[in-house]
């Protein structure tokens, strides 16, 4: 595929959440020329540049993306429905189905995915299992995807490391269930980013998967741990290993009511290590040199005032419950 410039158009999905919100401006700080695809034009319009264009679009119903995609070279595709009350993994199929076939019609060049990490040998939790079935989805359109998998992602607004947070500003003793022993590969959001924007100008004609982290291999606990520590915390963890999924999950439920129903889903997916076993990212990016932990949330939290009207998850899962 052709290197795209700054005069391709490039589709955006997700752009009111917190990763598409994040690459909205990567993509128009580069220059770049977006159409953003949401279901509510009407929240993002006042947030863009006046290049950018913003249509209207459910990914759910293949009819409102008509012509969405007409004369876009590379599609990002930056949407779940893990807050929904409904079934996630079915919705999400039929998401993928209905974007993968319109990207096709419509001659896209690439999709470019965010999916998570998780060996694809172990039983993977529903949750993960369906980040990678939609990629299989995508694949089966017959358009070239790039696809990306990442653990936690480190930033202010990020789900999972915004749960972390909460857990650890509200509870001075927290009982700890197993799942904070399980290891993660964090990234943070900057580097997340650059892997993203670069796969823009990836030379190949082929699908790619390309797990991505940081440096470092760490529990949940140990992140819990450093966020306190740099937010100055006394904290006191009592490992309760009986504490099965489904309670820690009611229990997470109650100490955070927000994360009440996407918390659990992804608690639930928190049974096996997702950490990087294929370093073909670092090989194919070696300019991409990610941030450990430490620095990665001394980032977030440095970043907390400049980033304030930026994207945060909640806004995204505060819509899809109103709308549920
Ligand atoms: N955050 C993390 O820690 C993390 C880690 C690894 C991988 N990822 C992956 O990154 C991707 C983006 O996640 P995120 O954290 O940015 O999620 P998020 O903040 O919850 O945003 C989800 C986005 O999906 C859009 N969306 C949902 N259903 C839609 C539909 N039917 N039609 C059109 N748009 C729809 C939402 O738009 P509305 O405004 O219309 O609701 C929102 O913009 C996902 O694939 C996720 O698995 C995230």
């Amino acid at each position: 595929m052709p290197t795209p410039s700054t005069t391709s158009l490039i589709l955006l999905t997700g752009a009111t959440g917190y990763i598409g919100g994040r690459l909205l401006s990567v993509l128009e700080s580069a220059g770049h020329r977006v159409r953003c695809v949401t279901r509510r034009p009407e929240a993002l319009q006042s947030c863009v540049e006046p290049t950018t264009e913003v249509v209207s679009g459910n990914v759910l119903d293949g009819d409102s993306l008509t012509g969405t995609m007409d004369g876009v070279e590379i599609a990002y595709y930056m949407v779940h429905s893990m807050g929904s009350k409904g079934d996630f993994e079915e919705q999400d199929r039929r998401a993928a189905h209905n974007f993968g076939a319109e990207a096709r019609r419509a001659g896209v060049g690439r999709i470019i995915y965010l999916g998570g990490l998780g060996a694809t040998s172990e039983e993977l939790s529903p949750h993960l299992r369906s980040r990678q079935e939609v990629a299989e989805v995508l694949r089966a359109s017959g358009v070239q995807v790039v696809e990306f998998r990442a653990s936690i992602v480190i930033g202010s607004g990020s789900l999972s490391f915004e749960m972390i947070r909460s857990l650890v500003e509200r509870l001075p003793v927290m009982v700890t269930p197993r799942w904070v022993n399980v290891i993660a590969q964090p990234i943070a959001i900057g580097d997340l980013l650059q892997y993203l924007s670069a796969a823009l100008d990836l030379k190949t004609d082929d699908h790619a998967i390309f797990e991505i982290g940081g440096p470092d291999a760490v529990s949940y606990g140990d992140l819990m741990r450093e966020y306190a520590r740099q937010r100055g915390l006394k904290r006191l963890m009592i490992p309760v290993p009986l504490l099965t999924p489904r309670l820690s999950s009611l229990w997470l439920g109650l100490v955070t009511p927000l994360y009440a129903r996407i918390g659990r889903k992804l608690i639930d997916s928190i049974r096996h290590p997702t950490v990087v076993r294929d370093d073909s990212a670092r090989q194919t990016f070696p300019h991409i040199r990610p941030q450990g932990v430490r620095e990665a949330i001394a980032s977030a939290l440095g970043n907390e005032d400049r980033e304030c009207a930026a994207t945060h998850w909640a806004d995204a899962y505060q819509r899809k419950s109103r709308d549920a």
